[in-house]
């Protein structure tokens, strides 16, 4: 008898990410070795729109999803094909379905090593790198710059304080998004005088915690944005995803046992996303890949 046997190839068809069980998602995420939570897919499919690819029997063998911020501009993120089907075209066919849906806005993404070259052969280009940095945060954190200013929390119903901060070192308002991190997120401002020049989320996320969106105006004033939470965390495992290669800020972040996991690229099509005014507020700390 025959030691093989060739079974019949099978069709995925696209389906709204919201008509699929959250833990189908997660099981989707576990297999490309993501931390994802099927909270934090929920958290996500409130602050965007995607697809998932199903065969006859409502299995997902993959996801892509994009973030509208404003307009002209969204990001895109969850691209995932399971491995069992990749390298066979379903991961082209995902991003073609998603850059249908996007029309004419300009885009930005996080692009993982595996994914490089597709983006690259659909005309995004690279802009700079994101280190993934992440470990347990330390009992005693090594000694911190002189603090120009003053921390304090802000309470969740009081976003309206960092949005138009936020939109300057982002590029574009995401009101929206902030609100829905916010929803599960402690948030640092600091203010000097009555202004607020900086602020820090830090909220749950994979297997610990994530500190970020941080915006600040220099390295000092990040290294005590992100302190405020890594204080708290002694112990736990915490995240942070910055484009800060060297400098205070991620020479902090090293002596707080910190160290890069990997690293991804932030890659653009149409307009440039990141542009940093002299003197004006940066993102030092993404709040996450997908949402940039
Ligand atoms: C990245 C990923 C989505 C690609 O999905 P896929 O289904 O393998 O993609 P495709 O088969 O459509 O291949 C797209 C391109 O990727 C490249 N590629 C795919 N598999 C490859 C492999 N094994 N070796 C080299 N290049 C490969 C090819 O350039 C291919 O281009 P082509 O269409 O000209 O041949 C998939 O590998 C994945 O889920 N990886 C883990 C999660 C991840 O990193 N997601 C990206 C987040 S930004």
């Amino acid at each position: 008898m025959q030691r093989s046997v060739r079974l019949k190839s099978f069709e995925l068809v696209a389906r709204d990410i919201n008509d699929v069980d959250v833990d189908l998602l997660h099981t989707l995420s576990i297999s490309v070795r993501w931390p994802h939570r099927p909270k934090d897919w929920d958290l996500l499919r409130r602050a965007g729109h995607g697809i998932v690819t199903v065969d006859g029997i409502g299995r997902v063998f993959g996801s892509a999803m994009w973030f509208p911020h404003g307009d002209d501009f969204a990001t895109i993120g969850l691209v995932i094909t399971t491995p069992r089907i990749q390298a066979q075209g379903g991961g082209r066919w995902l991003m073609d379905q998603v850059l249908e849906r996007c029309g004419h806005r300009n885009l930005a993404l996080n692009a993982t090593h595996a994914a490089y070259p597709l983006y690259v052969s659909l005309g995004f280009t690279s802009e700079a790198i994101v280190y993934m940095r992440q470990g347990e945060a330390p009992q005693t954190l090594p000694p911190l710059p002189a603090l120009d200013g003053e921390l304090s929390e802000l309470p969740s119903d009081r976003l309206s304080e960092i949005t138009a901060l936020d939109a300057r070192a982002f590029g574009t308002n995401r009101a929206t998004v902030l609100a829905l991190l916010a929803e599960d997120a402690s948030i640092a401002t600091l203010r000097r005088g009555s202004e607020v020049v900086g602020y820090s989320m830090c909220r749950e996320f994979g297997r610990g915690f994530v500190i970020g969106p941080t915006i600040a105006r220099n390295d000092q004033d990040a290294v005590h944005l992100t302190a405020v939470h890594l204080k708290k965390l002694a112990g736990r495992f915490t995240r942070v995803d910055t484009r800060e290669r060297d400098g205070v800020f991620a020479e902090f972040l090293q002596q707080s046992g910190l160290g890069i996991a990997e690293t991804v690229t932030t890659m653009s099509k149409g307009r440039r996303f990141l542009n940093r005014e002299d003197n004006g507020p940066w993102v030092y700390g993404l709040a996450g890949h997908a949402l940039s």
